[in-house]
């Protein structure tokens, strides 16, 4: 499918509004394409791939697929095993401190991490460290003012994060999965670029909306409106 294109984000979008009733499908959905978003700036085959924050792992088992090492690191073992079994090798860490040396992987990937973190610079940082120079740091996040940001409480988020979470157990008779400030964070777009133009150790190969169809690019160029209408960033890096 072409990214970016109509029927990819609607086919995204279906197998979404179905991620609670077939999650295999939808995250293994969203792995094959952001694999394919990868494979756009280098060849997975043969490959050393991190994944961090992988959950369950449908991302590490595509880039297995394709040929690449594919490792996992995930600190919530409840997380890991949400399939019943981890994948292979998977190990339990955090992706503040990863268990890795320097430049040890070609491609150092995380999916909808960062706005999990309270300190998302240091987890870049050590993001950055652990790939080569030359090779991809692959990040994409939902931020806070993003239609979705709340999360599972979206969109009364915009209303206030108390409220939104007040609402959700009003409605559905249980607390939501996230709460702001323990593991979930408000994290903005224009901040987030200037931090990642502004080093020295990265270089940004692709910065854009990750789902949208069209304009995908051009929307994060738009101080204001990208907070609201990128939905979530896709950010591509080579470190120098
Ligand atoms: C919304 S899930 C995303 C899972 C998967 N990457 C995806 O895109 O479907 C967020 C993940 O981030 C993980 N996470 C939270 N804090 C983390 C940290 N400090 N280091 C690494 N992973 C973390 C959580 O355990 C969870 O698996």
């Amino acid at each position: 499918m072409r990214d970016p294109s109509l029927k990819r984000s609607a086919t995204l979008f279906r197998a979404f509004m179905r991620e609670q009733t077939d999650p295999d499908h939808a995250y293994g959905l969203l792995a094959r394409d952001a694999a394919r978003q990868v494979e756009k700036y280098l060849p997975l085959r043969d490959k050393v791939v991190v994944d961090i924050g992988g959950g369950s792992g449908h991302f590490t088992e595509e880039f297995r697929r394709r040929g690449a090492h594919g490792y996992l690191f995930e600190p919530d073992p409840q997380e890991l095993g949400a399939r019943g079994t981890a994948p292979t090798g998977a190990v339990l860490a955090d992706g503040y401190l990863l268990p890795l040396a320097d430049g040890v992987a070609d491609v150092c990937f995380s999916s909808n991490v960062l706005e999990h973190v309270a300190d998302p610079q240091t987890f870049l940082s050590e993001m950055v460290r652990v790939t080569r120079p030359g090779g991809l740091i692959y990040v994409s996040f939902t931020n806070w003012l993003s239609p979705w940001g709340g999360h599972e409480t979206a969109p009364w988020h915009y209303l206030g994060a108390g409220r939104a979470r007040a609402r959700y157990r009003r409605r559905t008779g249980r607390s939501a999965k996230h709460t702001v400030g323990e593991n979930l964070f408000p994290i903005h777009i224009g901040p987030t670029l200037r931090h990642v133009r502004g080093r020295d150790d990265v270089t940004v190969v692709c910065a854009r909306s990750r789902y949208w169809p069209f304009l995908a690019e051009a929307v994060t160029r738009i101080p204001g409106l990208r907070e609201f209408a990128t939905w979530n960033l896709l950010l591509i890096l080579r470190r120098s």
